[in-house]
């Protein structure tokens, strides 16, 4: 399948463009390189990738697909898991408003279209992935992106 994947420089996309060449499909990054500026990626030279700099905006091809684990984490779970990695043996605490009536409890993405359509899915566990995103959103604080 041919897939177009807006915001081909960003985090997400870095990682799906792998994926989706992994799973053999001819992918065209589109970019307007406005939060990193030119990027230099793995897949850069893959034969069935192609990069496109332009505006996501102009391109109506747009499918969505949610991408991410089926699994649902709370806030307070993500929180408490990253203050472990960041500070171990350090006791976590947290205080909190009180919600608001309709706040949303859990959040379970729907992902059978991208394992449907693209043969996507998604087995990173939830620690394996902050012991990726911790280190990668550091960088980018000293680098003054984020
Ligand atoms: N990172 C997460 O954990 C997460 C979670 C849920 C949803 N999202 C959503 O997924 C999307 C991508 O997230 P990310 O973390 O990869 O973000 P990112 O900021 O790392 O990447 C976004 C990319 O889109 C590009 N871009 C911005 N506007 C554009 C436009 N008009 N045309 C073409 N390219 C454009 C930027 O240059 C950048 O490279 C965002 O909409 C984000 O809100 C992210």
């Amino acid at each position: 399948m041919k897939v177009l994947v807006t915001g081909a420089a960003g985090f997400i996309a870095g990682y799906l463009v792998e994926e989706l060449l992994k799973h053999g499909h001819e992918v065209v990054g589109l970019d307007n390189l406005s939060k990193y500026g030119p990027l230099e990626k793995s897949y850069d030279r893959h034969p069935r990738y192609r990069s496109v700099t332009g505006d996501a905006k102009d391109a109506a091809l747009n499918e969505d697909f949610n991408i991410s684990t089926a699994e649902s984490t709370t806030v307070l779970q993500l929180a408490e898991a990253i203050w472990k990695k960041l500070k171990p043996g350090t006791p976590f605490r947290f205080v909190s408003d009180t919600p608001f009536k309709y706040d949303v409890q859990r959040r379970v993405p729907e992902v059978s279209k991208a394992r449907r359509v693209l043969g996507f899915e998604c087995r990173t566990s939830l620690d394996t992935m902050l012991d990726e995103v911790i280190p990668w959103v550091k960088n980018q604080v000293e680098l003054g992106n984020i």
